[in-house]
């Protein structure tokens, strides 16, 4: 199923409950929530009073994008938050193992997520061991970037790797995604297209998300 999950980073804060309320009306299936802590990016969004916010009015599963380092020392507290998936960059840890174990105990979906810039076979070893991969397809930071066209062929790899171990390992494109670009990126074989200011920035924000899922 082609799933839209819109990036809360491009909403209004200061209107927050009633933009999360449309979302809940329209058809996205998740709300993607970016965590970036000033350190593993160059920006600082949000942290857990928001999280517990969101968990309180959206009646989408939450999506949870931690770019942050020592993913390990927080992922439980998003699951308790009420997370329905974490995913950490995988270039942001020596090892992904300790925080995946922790996301799995808790009995949330596992993510693994890689920047642009990062070799995309690095994922190989972990394609069977997570619910999904985000490849992100601008860098890690900001909202209303230009999407990187070389996505498309990582994407293509890890379809046809997943296809050739018979695993059900979701794909998720995050940065950039929009409206003229949404067809082909399910059509290479993304599961979920994230959306930020593409959603949170057009006039009609169901009207949007139906346009990316036709
Ligand atoms: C970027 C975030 C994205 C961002 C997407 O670091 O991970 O989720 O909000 O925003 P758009 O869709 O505007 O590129
Ligand atoms: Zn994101």
């Amino acid at each position: 199923m082609k799933q839209i999950a819109p990036s809360v980073l491009s909403a209004d804060f200061g209107h927050l409950a009633e933009q999360v309320h449309i979302i809940n009306e329209s058809p996205a299936t998740l709300l993607h929530v970016d965590v970036m802590d000033g350190v593993f990016v160059p920006n600082i969004s949000f942290g857990f009073p928001v999280m517990e916010s969101l968990r309180k009015h959206s009646t989408k599963p939450l999506d949870v994008h931690l770019m942050i380092v020592h993913p390990e020392k927080y992922v439980e507290r998003f699951c308790d938050a009420g997370a329905w998936s974490v995913g950490f960059h995988l270039e942001a840890v020596d090892d992904p193992r300790p925080a995946l174990e922790l996301i799995r105990r808790k009995g949330v979906r596992t993510c693994l997520t890689i920047n642009p810039d990062i070799d995309v076979h690095r994922l190989d070893p972990w394609l069977g061991e997570v619910d999904m991969v985000l490849l992100m397809s601008v860098f890690a930071g900001f909202g209303g970037q230009k999407f990187i066209e070389s996505t498309y062929d990582k994407i293509r790899y890890v379809k046809q790797q997943i296809v050739q171990r018979g695993l059900d390992t979701l794909i998720e494109v995050d940065g950039g995604v929009n409206e003229t670009n949404a067809a082909t990126l399910f059509a290479e074989g993304a599961d979920i297209l994230v959306a930020g200011s593409a959603v949170f920035h057009a006039p009609d924000m169901s009207e949007a998300i139906r346009r990316m899922l036709q």
